[in-house]
C-alpha cells in the first residue's frame, strides 16, 4: 500500500457510521462489523491470521520465523467519536497492515500482531479503553454492567455482536509480548506550527472522567414563581460556567463538559434533571486530583445552595504515563536514519498506548495534524506524512528485525 493508498482507505473506512454522511461508530455497533470485514480482507491479503477477540478487537498476527519468538503489537482504534474524521485511530491500523503489506511475505524473527482496539473514545458507554484494557487483562467483571443510553449493558453488547464475555481473559495479550507502537495523529497544531511531519512522544497526559447528576424538581414552567424552583440545569449551568473559569485561572488544566443530559427536556417543564459529563486533563498526577477535587466539590456546594441532589460518579481516572526510553530512542534513531527531524513531546489526547504502558515497552509516533483539527469532519493528514510514518515503521521492524536474529 502507499502513501495513497492509506489514506483512500481510511476515508472508505469512514463511510461505515450509525450516522449517514457522518462517520460516529461506536463500540461493537453495526458498522464495525464492516470495518471488521474490510481490514480483515486486507490482513488475510498480506498473510496475517485474523480474529475478533471477547472484547471485539480485530486482531491479526504475522507469525514470525520461529515459533517461540516474541510478538510486537502494532495497533489503534476503530472507534470514533460522534461526527468525527477520517483518521484518528484508524490510520494506525491500516498503518499497521500496510508495514506488514511493505514486507512483501517475508517473516521476521519477532512476530507482528496489527490490532484495531474496539473502543477507545468511551462515547457508547462513558467508560473508554475498552478494547485495550481487555489486553491489559484489567477490564472487570463490574464494568462489564455499564450501560449505554438505550439500556444495553456492556456485557450484552458484546453477546449481541456474536462474542462471548465468558472468553475475556482470552483476550489478554500473548505473555512473550514485547513492545507496542501507536501510529497517530498528534490531533493538535504543535507539528503543523512547527512544519515539522512528525512528532515522538514522551508522555501522555492524564485523565480523569465523571458523571455528574444535579437532581431538582421538575414542574409547570408558567406557574412556578422563580423562587420556589430546584431547576436542575440551571445549576448544572452555573457549574459548567465554575469549570470553565476554574480550567483558566488553573495552569496547564483542561477541562470540558462535552455532554450534557436534561430531563425530561420540555420548552415548558422546569429541568427536574440534569446529567453533565467531565472530562479534565493535566500533565502532573496530582494537580489532575486536585483539580477533580475542587471540580466534584464545586458541583455538591451548588447543589446545596439551589437545593439540588448531586451525584458524582468518576468514570476514568487514569494517570499520565511515560512511553518507554529504549523503543522511544530506537523510535528516534529510525526517524533519523529516514532523514526526518526528531521533535519530541507529550500527547494531550489519550490514547491506548496509556493502558499498555503500564504492561510493556510502548512507543507512539505522531503526524503532523493539518491546522490541529481533530474530532471533526474536517480533519485530514497530508499524504507526504503518511510516507514518512511508513518509511520509519519501516526502519523500525528492520531495527527489531536485527536486534531479534
Ligand atoms: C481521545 O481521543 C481522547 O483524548 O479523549
Ligand atoms: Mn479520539
Ligand atoms: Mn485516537
Amino acid at each position: 500500500m502507499t502513501a495513497a493508498d492509506v489514506i483512500a482507505c481510511c476515508r472508505d473506512l469512514a463511510a461505515c457510521s450509525e450516522e449517514p454522511g457522518m462517520t460516529t461508530r461506536r463500540f461493537l455497533t453495526a458498522p464495525m462489523r464492516h470495518v471488521h470485514a474490510r481490514l480483515t480482507g486486507l490482513m488475510e491479503a498480506v498473510g496475517m491470521e485474523v480474529h475478533v477477540d471477547a472484547a471485539g478487537n480485530l486482531r491479526g498476527l504475522y507469525p514470525a520465523t520461529r515459533a517461540d519468538a516474541w510478538r510486537f503489537i502494532i495497533g489503534s482504534h476503530l472507534d470514533t467519536v460522534r461526527q468525527a474524521g477520517a483518521f484518528d485511530g484508524v490510520l494506525g491500523v491500516v498503518l499497521g497492515v500496510a508495514l506488514v503489506g511493505r514486507l512483501g511475505g517475508r517473516r521476521l524473527p519477532v512476530a507482528i500482531e496489527v490490532i484495531g482496539f474496539s473502543e477507545e473514545e468511551g462515547v457508547r458507554f462513558g467508560i473508554p479503553f475498552i478494547g485495550s484494557r481487555a489486553l491489559a487483562g484489567t477490564l472487570d467483571a463490574a464494568v462489564l454492567e455499564h450501560r449505554d443510553d438505550d439500556g444495553c449493558s456492556i456485557r450484552e453488547a458484546i453477546v449481541a455482536y456474536g462474542l462471548d464475555p465468558a472468553a475475556l481473559n482470552q483476550a489478554i495479550m500473548e505473555h512473550r509480548t514485547g513492545g507496542y507502537l501507536e501510529f497517530h495523529i498528534e490531533q493538535g497544531p504543535v507539528l503543523d506550527t512547527l512544519q515539522l511531519p512528525l512528532g515522538v512522544v514522551t508522555a501522555i497526559v492524564g485523565q480523569s472522567r465523571f458523571l455528574v447528576t444535579f437532581v431538582g424538581e421538575a414542574n409547570h414552567a408558567g406557574t412556578t414563581p422563580m423562587t420556589s424552583r430546584r431547576d436542575a440545569l440551571a445549576g448544572a449551568a452555573e457549574w459548567i460556567a465554575r469549570v470553565e473559569h476554574e480550567a483558566r485561572r488553573i495552569p496547564e488544566l483542561v477541562a470540558t463538559v462535552g455532554r450534557v443530559d436534561v430531563l425530561p427536556g420540555a420548552a415548558n417543564v422546569i429541568p427536574g434533571e440534569c446529567r453533565a459529563t467531565l472530562d479534565l486533563r493535566h500533565r502532573v498526577n496530582s494537580a489532575r486530583k486536585a483539580s477533580a477535587r475542587l471540580l466534584t466539590d464545586a458541583a455538591r456546594q451548588i447543589g446545596i445552595e439551589r437545593g439540588l441532589t448531586v451525584y458524582v460518579e468518576p468514570q476514568l481516572d487514569q494517570d499520565a504515563v511515560h512511553m518507554d526510553s529504549s523503543l522511544r530512542t530506537r523510535l528516534e534513531a529510525a526517524v533519523l536514519r529516514c532523514g526526518y527531524p526528531v521533535h519530541i513531546m507529550t500527547s494531550g489526547a489519550g490514547h491506548d498506548a496509556m493502558v499498555l504502558a503500564n504492561e510493556l515497552s510502548t512507543a507512539m509516533l505522531f503526524l503532523r495534524t493539518p491546522r490541529g483539527v481533530s474530532h471533526h469532519p474536517d480533519e485530514t493528514v497530508r499524504e507526504e506524512d503518511v510516507e514518512a510514518e511508513l518509511k520509519v515503521g519501516g526502519a523500525l521492524l528492520d531495527d527489531l528485525e536485527q536486534a531479534s536474529s
